[in-house]
């Protein structure tokens, strides 16, 4: 899997701290996504960690100097300053410790200066993430859930250990997540950093709702949840605590965020007030169904040979209903909705903003190539309630949900955060 570009970590240095665990080919794979993602990676490696993999591979990956001690690189120069670490630590934006052994743990909750990477870690002001490793029966040890738990004291944030098979061939929690999750927990915490969200709520929807017939069949249509799941994504990027409302996906979920997995519209328009009364925005990607079925059979209906009729009733309208209560109580700040067309795409759109009492509608034409249902692109045109529209070529869905979250962004500019005092406001 290639990485595209990804704005939260373009141009952000992140110091990698590897230790010696056999998961450190993991801590490789990282690398290798972060720094196609944007972000400079400057690699410290323990000495136990450079046994079990090289520093070249390290240096071959980022492109960058690997450092292994106080006084050298790995590849034999000086550094150009004996403070290395200090320098490596006010230049950070991120420090990742992936993977964290049971003893680099006990020596970062402790203070321990005898190394490069926990003087590092000493002298950071930057947030730090440590990913521990290690055997089941270890991460359950009374010692290291004490040290893991001063680590959070300390204010650095632990991305918890799955469960899986060790190398030791014992299944117990302890094993490196994918890169896919380390990756995501970058972008989390940098986003909490520096993302325009940060202390906001979203809520997200996606996938297509499914109207039961009967216990075994129901009524769906062709949405992939990607649109939505790729929003989700973008708002944790912007710093935001994300809820998302989806339909049940084999989609990888973001990290970080709170997944809320409902079936039918009706589950889909509970959740969604349950989750939006105190919320600061809700992004309305998923197609809930119109009609369902009048009755769901208790039991699965049987092939009679004749005709079958289904009786069909209108669900109702969660955004309209959002809109409505937002005219009420003000919550939530911003509402987006989506315009799924086959024709007319702009005079339909235009009508579901007025009708739904929105803040944006974004419009696709479901029909052309490259966009709508099941594609890892859209074409979308992003109307606003202002008046003003602006239409956005082919790009990934990834690209479309960043600029949605931009504009939610920039529309909650104004509206004073949860903890902020009213004059903020201003
Ligand atoms: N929507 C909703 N509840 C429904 C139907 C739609 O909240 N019961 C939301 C969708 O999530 C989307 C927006 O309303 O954000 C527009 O959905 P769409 O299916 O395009 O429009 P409809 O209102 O269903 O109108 P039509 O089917 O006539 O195009």
């Amino acid at each position: 899997m290639s990485v595209e570009r990804i704005s939260i970590l373009e141009y952000k240095r992140i110091v990698l701290g590897v230790t010696g665990s056999i998961a450190a080919y993991k801590a490789a794979d990282l690398a290798s996504k972060l720094t196609q993602a944007g972000a400079d990676v400057d690699v410290i490696m323990t000495e136990a960690a450079a046994r079990f993999m090289t520093p070249l591979t390290f240096e071959a990956i980022t492109g960058r100097a690997v450092y292994t001690d106080l006084w050298r690189t790995a590849s034999g120069e000086s550094l150009p300053t004996h403070v290395a670490h200090v320098g490596l630590a006010e230049g950070a934006d991120l420090i990742f410790i992936a993977p964290a052994t049971a003893q680099h743990i006990a020596k970062l909750a402790h203070g321990f200066a005898d190394d490069l990477l926990c003087i590092t870690a000493l002298a950071a002001k930057c947030p730090i993430l440590v990913a521990p490793a290690m055997d089941g029966s270890m991460y359950e040890n009374a010692a290291v859930v004490a040290n893991v738990s001063r680590l959070r004291e300390l204010g650095m944030e632990i991305v918890e250990p799955e469960v899986g098979r060790m190398a030791s061939g014992m299944v117990g929690r302890g094993r490196l997540p994918e890169v896919g999750v380390l990756l995501g927990a970058a972008r989390r915490a940098l986003g909490r950093e520096w993302g325009a969200l940060r202390d906001r709520h979203i809520v997200v929807t996606a996938g297509g709702t499914r109207e039961a017939i009967d216990p075994v069949r129901f009524i769906t249509n062709r949405s992939s949840g990607k649109q939505g799941y790729a929003i989700a994504q973008a708002a944790v990027d912007n710093g935001a605590h994300v809820t998302l409302i989806a339909t049940p996906s084999e989609l990888p979920v973001p990290y970080g965020v709170e997944l809320v997995t409902v079936e039918s519209a009706q589950e889909m328009l509970e959740a969604v007030l349950d989750c939006t009364a105190d919320a600061d925005a809700l992004i309305m990607a998923a197609a809930v169904a119109d009609y369902r079925p009048e009755k769901t059979a208790e039991h699965k209906l049987k092939r009679t040979g004749g005709v079958l009729q289904l009786s069909l009733v209108p669900t109702v309208d969660i955004l309209a209903t959002v809109g409505e209560r937002r005219a009420e109580t003000g919550r939530p700040h911003v509402l987006v909705g989506f315009a799924a067309e086959t024709s007319d795409l702009l005079k339909n759109a235009r009508s579901k903003l007025e009708r739904k009492q929105v803040d944006y509608i974004v419009a696709n034409d479901v029909s052309q190539p490259g966009a709508g249902f099941g594609a890892d692109t859209n074409i979308v045109t992003i109307l606003s309630a202002d008046g003003s529209s602006i239409s956005l070529p082919q790009q990934t869905k990834s690209a479309v949900a960043e600029a949605i979250v931009q504009r939610v962004a920039a529309r909650l500019q104004t509206v004073p955060r949860r903890h902020e005092p009213e004059s903020a406001e201003a």
